[in-house]
């Protein structure tokens, strides 16, 4: 229609240039100005048509209620369609069961993404290693080498791949009795580290722990054992890293949940973000603590009490916020992976005209319908919420999409993978909701909207706004 406009327009202005020069003859000048009049009239017609257009795109309020209407305008094909067309990953195994959208890897000349630095492909960094030892694995080294996804275990990386998961590790497995005398086992592998486990250990020893060592490092066991088994009949596990690099927790700590031994931390200097319940590990943040967390240790094993408040989380299941960290892992990092790049597809396809003309809102008397999306984390397909002008606070975005979700009968992405004893009924419960594209630092721990005019001041620059949702 516009594009018609412009013609008709640029005609007239020809038609002018016409009339200008052939004005000495006055008959074909009233034949061409019965033509222009006529041209006006039907440019002028046109716009009336133009403009209501616009007016039927405008929500009439007879017969469909706002959100049905929205959910109809705002509909719009994407040109992808990722069941048919997957988003290809070249240079990795298939190495998940399945996902919720499209997902191939192997080999491939064409693909939307390769790991190493590729051209005309997203560029995938991979790797578990802490970038203590890696420094390509520091976020903005990789970035600058010109990594477009970096999955590493830090939670601020694109798609975090993390040591953790409860496939992997059977975390709420029974507490057995404490049978050995010593009060924690060690099994460290390599003296030598870049912080201070070392110095650690030895600032233990002399503080009179007595200390079950069956690494190379100090070794005073037989260390041909299972470890988990082992561990189990330790009140304490040593899980001591070699770097203490924030998110890089590794087996060390999740095999001491698994054996029920408290963990003695030296690593993450955010460890608490990892500890299944407030006060279930130690952590050795800087060595002058050491004597500290040794008269801790001396105490907890004399008081058979306070020492089983420390593992309460194996019998009465660990905090919402554990269990929205292990979670993640449900969905492998490969499926991750794919997930982030359809949706950076399918959100470089919104940039164009077509979306940027959805109407995302609709006037209802006095009142505004704005139209949002929200998904599950770990999931790729988006469905619709609604909130109302009078209500833009973020109980209001909890409420609806809880019961959005609760109408859909959905299941948690988790489900099939948390412990039996934590998997829940059939209720839903709404961890975090957050603005779709936040690293999980964000969604976990940092984000937050301030207040509700901060929510609503998002929804207003933010037509049809995107979440996604994390239930416990
Ligand atoms: C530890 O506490 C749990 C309940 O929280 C209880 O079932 C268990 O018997 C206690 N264990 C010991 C050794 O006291
Ligand atoms: C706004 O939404 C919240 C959460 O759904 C609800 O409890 C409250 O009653 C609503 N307020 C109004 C004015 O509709």
């Amino acid at each position: 229609m516009s594009k018609q406009l412009v013609n008709s327009k640029s005609i007239i202005r020809e038609m002018g240039t016409v009339t200008a020069l052939s004005g000495s003859d006055s008959r074909s000048s009233w034949r061409w100005r019965n033509v222009l009049a006529v041209l006006v009239g039907l440019v002028v017609l046109a716009e009336i048509g133009f403009l209501g257009k616009l007016d039927l795109e405008r929500f009439t309020g007879s017969e469909e209620s706002c959100e049905a209407w929205l959910e109809k305008e705002d509909w719009l094909e994407y040109s992808r369609d990722f069941s048919i067309k997957p988003i290809i990953v070249r240079g990795g195994e298939q190495d998940f069961k399945s996902c919720d959208v499209g997902c191939k890897f192997g080999d491939s000349s064409k693909p939307d993404a390769a790991f190493g630095i590729q051209d005309g492909a997203s560029s995938v960094l991979r790797s578990m290693e802490s970038s203590h030892y890696y420094t390509d694995n520091h976020i903005p080294t990789a970035r600058r080498r010109g990594f477009d996804v970096v999955m590493t275990t830090s939670l601020s990386s694109d798609v975090p791949v993390g040591y953790f998961s409860w496939a992997e590790y059977d975390i709420m497995a029974p507490v057995p009795p404490k049978t050995q005398n010593s009060l924690a086992a060690a099994f460290i592998s390599n003296c030598g580290a870049r912080n201070f486990r070392l110095q650690a250990l030895e600032a233990l020893e002399r503080a009179k722990i007595s200390i079950d060592s069956y690494g190379s490092c100090h070794r005073n066991r037989d260390g041909n054992v299972d470890k988990v088994q082992t561990l189990k009949h330790y009140k304490f596990s040593l899980a001591f890293e070699n770097s203490n690099e924030e998110d890089y927790v590794t087996e060390k700590f999740f095999q001491s949940l698994v054996a029920g031994s408290v963990p003695v931390v030296v690593g993450a200097p955010n460890i608490q973000e990892f500890a299944p319940a407030p006060g279930s590990l130690l952590h050795i943040k800087e060595l002058s603590d050491v004597d500290k967390v040794a008269e801790t240790m001396k105490y907890l094993s004399q008081d058979l009490h306070a020492y089983n408040e420390t593992l309460r989380w194996k019998y009465e299941g660990p905090s919402d916020s554990f269990k929205a960290l292990v979670d993640m892992a449900a969905v492998h990092s490969s499926c991750r992976l794919c997930i982030l790049l359809a949706t950076n597809i399918r959100e470089k396809e919104e940039t164009t005209l077509t979306f940027k003309k959805r109407p995302c809102r609709c006037d209802r008397g006095s009142q505004t319908v704005y139209h949002m999306y929200v998904r599950e984390r770990g999931r790729f397909e988006m469905t619709s919420i609604f909130l109302r002008s009078n209500n833009i606070t973020v109980a209001a975005l909890e409420s609806a999409v809880l019961s959005k979700f609760k109408s859909l009968k959905h299941v948690p992405v988790w489900k099939d993978e948390r412990p039996e004893s934590i998997k829940g009924g059939t209720e839903l419960k709404v961890y975090r909701v957050y603005p779709l594209g936040m690293t999980q630092r964000q969604a976990l721990y940092n984000f937050k909207f301030k207040d509700n005019a901060e929510f609503e001041k998002h929804i207003e620059s933010h037509p049809c706004a995107k979440f996604e949702v994390i239930f416990v």
